[in-house]
């Protein structure tokens, strides 16, 4: 058994960006980390920089089977997570949403709706098991309110907003769910929607610094509701 203080985080999308900077705030902090994204450099970088007990994988969330083999592998002889963190997500190039190639339109769901789900799917079973854990599913401004040109990332993120409150009324006492809004942090994602003024934003690792104990202090009486860092 771990140390009561030492908990498990699961975070997807620790490659760049928000995801990487919890992943090596959790880690400094003392906690444990599991974490996925699809750059296999970046997460060989990251496993190697970190070294054990983390555990970096190379996982495409969008794919029920790759996330099914990653939870059956770390779920088959590690703890359930006591945080799990939806973070991995895409945005749309700028435009109208007429002009949104169907292509790109299906990847933004395919990750960042279907991509959440999958994790859930293959991680909160075993959480419920064990009858506690925190699911943090990372929504946005633009789950709240809209903009010109986004019109694909606000469906996705409006949509974690809606499932996150139907997850949080099926979880078991003792468990939470909720949607948070991370704020606006200088990210590839940013300088992708914000161009230039997105230099003006802090930058991950000083967000990460506030994130990471506000996360960590999540707890049943959360459940449901809708969060902001
Ligand atoms: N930055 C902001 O101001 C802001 C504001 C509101 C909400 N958010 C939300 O915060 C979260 C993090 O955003 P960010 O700004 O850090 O974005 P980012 O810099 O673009 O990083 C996104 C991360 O997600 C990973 N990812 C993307 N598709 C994936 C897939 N199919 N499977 C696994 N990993 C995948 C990427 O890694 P790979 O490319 O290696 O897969 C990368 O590590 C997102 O949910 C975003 O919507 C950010």
């Amino acid at each position: 058994m771990a140390h009561p203080d030492v908990k498990t985080v699961v975070i997807t999308g620790v490659t760049r960006g928000l995801g990487r900077a919890m992943a090596e705030e959790c880690a400094r902090l003392g906690h444990t980390v599991f974490g996925c994204g699809r750059s296999r450099k970046a997460i060989e970088g990251l496993q190697k920089r970190l070294g054990g007990p983390h555990d970096f994988d190379e996982v495409d969330v969008a794919s029920d089977g790759q996330v099914e083999a990653w939870a059956k592998r770390l779920l088959g002889s590690r703890e359930a997570p006591d945080l799990l963190v939806n973070n991995a997500a895409l945005i749309n190039r700028n435009a109208p949403l007429w002009k949104v190639p169907a292509p790109e339109f299906s990847d933004v769901i395919d990750v960042n709706i279907k991509g959440v789900v999958n994790v859930i799917r293959h991680f909160v079973p075993a959480m419920i098991h064990r009858g506690s854990g925190v699911i943090v599913n990372f929504s946005s401004g633009w789950g709240r309110s809209t903009d010109a040109e986004v019109a694909p990332y606000c469906a996705t993120k409006w949509a974690i907003e809606g499932l996150t409150q139907s997850l949080a009324q099926e979880l078991p006492d003792g468990m939470a769910a909720v949607p948070l809004n991370p704020g606006i942090i200088n990210t590839d994602m940013l300088q992708s929607c914000f161009g230039g003024s997105a230099s003006g934003y802090p930058g991950p690792k000083e967000w990460a610094k506030r994130a990471v104990p506000f996360l960590l202090s999540l707890g049943p009486k959360h459940n449901g509701k809708p969060l902001t860092v």
